[in-house]
């Protein structure tokens, strides 16, 4: 990406966490530096930065931070504090289990017998720091799985921002898309919008126009069409939270994509990380759905006015549902997983 600086990358001088701060692309390139825990909560909440996997890291770092800021304490006081800001953490956003994944990585590392203080902060900073590179590697894994599927001469339907945005660095979805790129097969990407936060339109568009993959930008609406003119081969997305039978949570909209790949025999993958999979939910009905502030919808502008008349309410929920009965496979850097998902998917996970 851009001066190759990575979505989120730690400062060692200053002992801060930098982010590219992913609500001003693709017009702004600016860093926000986060000195705290209570920055990164903040930085998670108003989608700074944003992704599952990135989210996960983040908070991660966010741990590293507050135990910095809590170093002037014994061990015992400084891991009840910490437990504190681990719960607050894991409040920032709900739907992504990413998350409170890394929450639980930091919990267990807090729990490890240690002889001072400054060996927890330690701790917890190499922990973020080995989660980091882990994303990286396991996202190049999962990209070499989903390029497989994926023939030269595809066009290939993709929503939200799945790339390296939304993970330290490479990305899922689109990372399977990048990958298959630069293995020499030739890809065109439909880019859904993603109303209302547009993390298509903005995002995954400035993504691909680094990387020298054509694409043209869609808005939601018009996926029906295209996949229903059989001018797509594939749908790919990443995922929030799997269940256990392999429902998928993602950004709102991709439900509807799915139903509609589904119906037109166009097949449809959800990429994601194992550190996406909540085996503790039967089903995508036990996830929690955030609902975003309504200014989101309503604060949308056309030529310099409100689009919507004053005093219009909204409804703003930012992930939805996908049933497993409309996904093709799974995609995770343990392997490519087809139905049934619940069978399947608990064995691929023990790999
Ligand atoms: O609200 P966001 O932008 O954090 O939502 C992101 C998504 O829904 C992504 O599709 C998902 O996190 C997978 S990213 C690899």
């Amino acid at each position: 990406m851009q001066s190759d600086m990575r979505t989120l990358e730690w400062d060692e001088k200053e002992g801060e966490l930098r982010l590219i701060d992913q609500r001003l692309l693709p017009g702004r390139f600016e860093i926000v530096t986060c000195a705290s825990v209570t920055d990164v909560i903040e930085a998670i909440r108003n989608m700074t930065v944003r992704g599952a996997p990135a989210i996960g890291v983040a908070a991660a770092y966010g741990m590293a931070l507050a135990a910095r800021q809590l170093s002037f304490l014994d061990v015992s006081t400084m891991r009840a504090e910490l437990y504190q800001m681990a719960d607050k953490l894991q409040a920032a956003r709900p739907t992504a289990v990413n998350l409170s994944w890394a929450i639980q990585r930091a919990r267990e590392a807090i729990d490890q017998p240690v002889s001072s203080t400054e060996e927890l902060r330690e701790k917890l900073l190499s922990l973020a720091h080995a989660m980091a590179e882990e994303d990286v590697q396991v996202n190049l894994r999962l990209a070499q799985y989903g390029a497989s599927l994926i023939e030269d001469g595809d066009t290939i339907l993709h929503h939200c921002n799945t790339g390296a945005l939304a993970t330290v660095d490479w990305g899922t979805a689109l990372g399977a898309i990048r990958m298959a790129h630069e293995q020499g097969k030739r890809v065109h990407v439909l880019v859904d919008e993603t109303r209302p936060r547009l993390q298509g339109a903005r995002l995954t568009a400035w993504e691909l126009q680094q990387y020298g993959i054509p694409f043209e930008i869609i808005s939601d609406g018009a996926a029906g069409y295209f996949l229903r003119s059989g001018q797509v081969q594939k749908v790919f997305f990443g995922a929030d939270r799997v269940a256990a039978n392999g429902d998928v949570a993602n950004k709102i909209g991709t439900y509807m994509l799915a139903l509609a790949a589904h119906i037109n025999d166009v097949p449809v993958y959800s990429v994601f990380p194992t550190s996406s999979v909540d085996l503790s939910l039967q089903n995508g009905d036990l996830i929690p759905i955030e609902e975003r502030d309504e200014e989101e919808v309503l604060g949308i502008q056309v030529q310099g006015q409100p689009a919507t008349p004053a005093g219009a309410r909204a409804r703003n929920p930012a992930f939805d549902v996908t049933p497993h009965t409309l996904i093709t496979a799974l995609v995770t850097e343990k392997g490519i997983v087809y139905p049934p998902f619940r069978q399947h998917l608990p064995e691929v996970l023990q790999r």
